[in-house]
């Protein structure tokens, strides 16, 4: 077999024909479904070169018939690989029929028609369709559908499609069909059928315009109660889009299904919106807090679609972060306004930080445009999604919300319907602004996190402050050469004797208190002038921009910025930098045998933040929760993981041994027995309750101890429930952890996506058994490697997050995910090329580990590889 090859953006050309309508048949079965497609077919104005042949993508496809004009085809007037049907000649418009038969149960990539729990259902994007019928299978070719679904009468009741039922009967043999219109021209990665055994839900929404919109939600039966959630967050989403961004939803019924087996979240389909049932259903004794949040921001970021990718759609995948970049802000934005704005910052930048950061610093590091690829669904990442939305934030922020706005309308009215790139919606932002945005185009096309170096000093004499920004972005693989980026830097200088924001002018222009400079040069000095007391600069407030910013904050400017910079987020950040910089001599002193010590200034800044009267307890709580281990060796020049957690365990202990009676007070004073709501103020509370025990716990308070078997087996929700089964199953004490697991595993047997929570909590604990552990779960009844969702739960959680154990230094955690990676690659190489992430991070390590992942590497090297992971493989060796 041969190497597969890169598709370059700069090989970009207008499809040859165009489809202008597109017609399906589907008969159903699982081993032998027979598609029957007629597509309306022109040639392209712009492509009218002389014998241009139809090719038309097709993958596991069996061909049992074409025809043009309804004249069948002979052996000589076509051809079929593996990849595609070719047609050697064709008219300027004509009706193409195939026909083809499929097999949606042996489907274990879960692309194109599949089988999941007997329901048969689609994935499509990016290149799934393909894998359902012969076609011009990309997002530039966009016809209208209408689509006919036949099945048994019986077994599927429910069949479904996009945009509106017109025609539904009786057929012979128990069977019935279906006849579903889409009036909206859409791509054919935005198709979607779904036919089962489902019951559904419903609501109604009434548009702006006074639309009337049946709202569905289709589950499995024993599901019915674990939909009111995901309806109440889309009506919130629905009315959002309307008030922020003046969007309206278009058909008469939006849908959502929620299947088992799912290689993502969820998927945008033209009003039938697929989703994995971890993203769509929740329930007070299923679901914590944090997914009740996510299944908001997911209902609603695939709601958005509907016009950030749907109505106007991207010309070929090289601008895919074109409708994720810009959708991923939409949700953030309507997360933030709907619960606390600062608390979801702090998460998505928290997140931002460790992973999009850990991503650009790797092999596999890209732009938010990447100019070439092998697999395209290898590029559904951390940078596509959150550096593509950080790109639109800063955008919004550089021209505020108004011009913003105007240019999102000027965007969506100009390319209703069309199939656009990156510099159409960049166009847009630059025509209502003016503003000149060339420079920053780059953040599109170049990769790396940039790196930016601060320094300041106050003179007293001249009361200036002088601010010097130094930007560098190092080289990631395939780009050596870095521009300097047109960085947005949001600031205030804080007064050391008022505690306040002071008046800043630059260059003789009053900025206000709090102000955006703009750094586009390589180094740029900023003189601040009638500053009358010494200030500490507040930089970067809101993280302004994806970059790392360094400046030599001495601990008591840290602990200062942490009681009174007016920014909840670099508040909260002046923690973080804080308790790193108390970390970091931990970690130093782990590695030389020294004792440890604990900085009293961190215990200091800790009892300030308890017992002081804050509001804002969401905030509160992520003031108290320590940088994770993930972060903390971001931030390491070698990881060592041992060292880190060491160094990690050590300060919470410490702080728990301190300030015990504290972390005890704020336990009891947030403890409650009202009735759950997935509200602000009860998610804040619990948060902070159970940070609180976190810290107790890490000394096994013998109080704490009890507290928390109270908590889990009042079994109020699963926010406090599993906050403790994890606190218990992660304590050194198996007379506290094997009950309470054994408890949980049984009452929750029924319930899959509580199992996958149960095998999350088993896999993080620090024990140095857990990888036996694992290995005995992976024969759990309740585990399988086709389904995603187990996968992810038992093993990506595994080795993304006990980072202590799957670097065991015998290479054992290593050699595991390396053989689920090569069983993965034959069933479903989606997910063999995702979960094998943290081995292609091996160039972070000590040489010996760096030897044992290397090794792991070229052994999954030497199978026979699917392109997605073919791809990763090659870059993570040629590191
Ligand atoms: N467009 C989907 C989203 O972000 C992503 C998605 C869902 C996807 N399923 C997929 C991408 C399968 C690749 C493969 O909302
Ligand atoms: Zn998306």
């Amino acid at each position: 077999m041969s190497a597969p090859q890169p598709i370059h953006l700069h090989d970009y050309q207008l499809p040859a024909y165009r489809v202008t309508h597109t017609e399906l048949k589907f008969d159903l079965s699982p081993s032998a479904t027979r598609v029957v497609a007629r597509l309306h077919l022109e040639r392209h104005s712009e492509r009218q070169e002389d014998n241009l042949p139809l090719v038309l993508n097709g993958e596991h496809l069996k061909l049992l018939r074409v025809a043009i004009d309804g004249q069948e085809l002979g052996a000589g007037e076509y051809s079929v690989d593996a990849e595609t049907l070719t047609i050697f000649e064709v008219p300027q418009r004509f009706l193409l029929d195939t026909e083809v038969e499929i097999a949606p149960e042996s489907n274990t990539a879960l692309e194109g028609l599949y089988l999941s729990n007997g329901m048969f259902c689609t994935q499509c994007e990016a290149e799934g369709f393909r894998r359902i019928t012969y076609y011009p299978d990309r997002p530039d070719v966009m016809a209208t559908f209408s689509t006919t679904v036949i099945g048994d009468a019986a077994s599927l009741p429910v069949l479904l499609s996009n945009g509106n039922p017109v025609e539904r009967g009786e057929l012979p043999n128990g069977r019935h069909f279906v006849t579903w219109e889409d009036p909206f021209p859409k791509p054919c990665y935005l198709f979607a059928l779904v036919a089962g055994d489902l019951e559904k839900v419903e609501d109604r929404f009434t548009t702006m315009s006074g639309r009337d919109v049946t709202l569905q939600i289709w589950v499995e039966k024993e599901n019915l109660d674990k939909t009111d959630h995901a309806m109440a967050s889309l009506k919130r989403a629905m009315k959002w889009d309307e008030d922020t961004y003046g969007r309206e939803y278009d058909l008469d019924l939006f849908m959502i299904v929620a299947v088992n087996d799912f290689n993502m979240g969820a998927m945008e389909n033209k009003g039938l919106n697929i989703f994995n049932s971890a993203a769509v259903l929740t329930h007070p004794l299923t679901a914590t807090d944090a997914a009740f949040q996510r299944v908001e921001g997911i209902v609603a970021h695939e709601y958005f679609h509907n016009w950030s990718g749907n109505r106007v759609t991207c010309r070929d995948w090289f601008q895919l972060s074109l409708k994720e970049g810009f959708t991923v802000f939409r949700d953030q934005s309507f997360s933030a306004d709907t619960n606390s704005a600062p608390v979801k910052r702090i998460e998505d930048v928290s997140f931002f930080r460790t992973a999009q950061f850990a991503e650009d610093a790797g092999p596999t590091a890209h732009p938010v445009r990447p100019d070439h690829y092998i697999e395209i669904s290898n590029f559904y990442t951390l940078t596509i999604y959150e550096k593509g939305a950080e790109v639109v934030r800063m955008l919004r922020n550089l021209l505020g919300w108004e011009a913003f706005r105007k240019g999102t309308d000027l965007y969506f009215s100009r390319f209703d319907g069309q199939a656009v790139t990156i510099e159409d919606f960049v166009g847009c932002m630059h025509e209502v602004s003016g503003q000149d945005l060339s420079q920053f185009m780059s953040w599109y096309s170049q990769a790396g996190t940039p790196e930016i170096d601060a320094n300041g000093h106050y003179d007293y004499a001249k009361s200036e402050y002088h601010l010097t920004l130094r930007q560098r972005t190092p080289a990631t693989p395939d780009q050596h050469e870095k521009l300097p980026l047109h960085i947005p830097i949001r600031l205030g200088l804080v007064g050391t004797k008022s505690g306040d924001d002071l008046e800043m002018t630059l260059d003789g222009e009053t900025l206000g208190k709090d102000a955006v400079i703009h750094l586009r040069e390589e180094e740029q000095n900023f003189v601040f002038t009638g500053i009358a007391e010494a200030p500490v600069p507040s930089l970067l407030r809101g993280f302004s921009a994806p970059v790392k910013l360094r400046f030599p904050y001495g601990r008591e400017d840290l602990a200062f910025l942490l009681q009174h910079d007016s920014d909840g987020f670099n508040r909260w950040d002046a923690g973080q930098r804080l308790a790193m910089l108390a970390l970091d001599d931990l970690i130093a002193a782990h590695r030389n045998g020294v004792e440890k010590v604990m900085d009293v200034r961190v215990v200091d800044a800790f009892r300030t933040l308890l017992t002081a009267k804050v509001d804002d307890k969401a905030v509160l709580a992520e003031m108290l929760t320590l940088p994770s281990e993930a972060y903390i060796a971001e931030q390491q020049p070698v990881v060592d993981v041992d060292a880190i957690h060491a160094a990690r365990t050590f300060v919470k202990q410490s702080l728990a041994v301190a300030l015990r009676d504290e972390f005890m007070a704020v336990y009891g004073d947030h403890q409650s027995d009202v009735s759950y709501a997935p509200e602000p103020g009860q998610i804040a509370d619990r948060a902070l309750k159970n940070v609180a025990l976190s810290y107790l716990m890490s000394i096994e308070d013998e109080e704490a101890v009890a507290l928390t078997q109270q908590q889990f087996e009042a079994d109020h929700n699963m926010t406090d429930v599993r906050a403790a089964l994890t606190l218990l199953t992660h304590s050194s004490r198996s007379d506290l952890a094997d009950p309470a697991l054994k408890a949980f595993g049984e009452k929750w047997a029924h319930d899959s996506l509580v199992m996958d929570q149960w095998f999350s909590i088993q896999v993080t604990r620090p024990q140095p058994d857990v990888l036996e552990r694992l290995k005995f779960l992976m024969q759990h009844p309740a585990f399988s490697l086709k389904n995603p969702n187990k996968v992810r739960a038992l093993i990506g959680t595994f080795a993304s997050q006990n980072r202590v154990n799957f670097h065991r230094i015998d290479g054992e955690g290593y050699q595991l995910l390396a053989d689920v990676v090569i069983e993965l690659n034959k069933l479903n190489p989606e997910i063999a090329a995702r979960i094998i992430t943290p081995l292609t991070r091996w160039q972070r390590f000590d040489e010996t580990r760096q030897a044992l992942m290397k090794a792991e590497l070229e052994r999954i090297r030497a199978e026979e590889l699917s392109p997605n992971v073919y791809e990763v493989v090659e870059k993570a060796l040629a590191a």
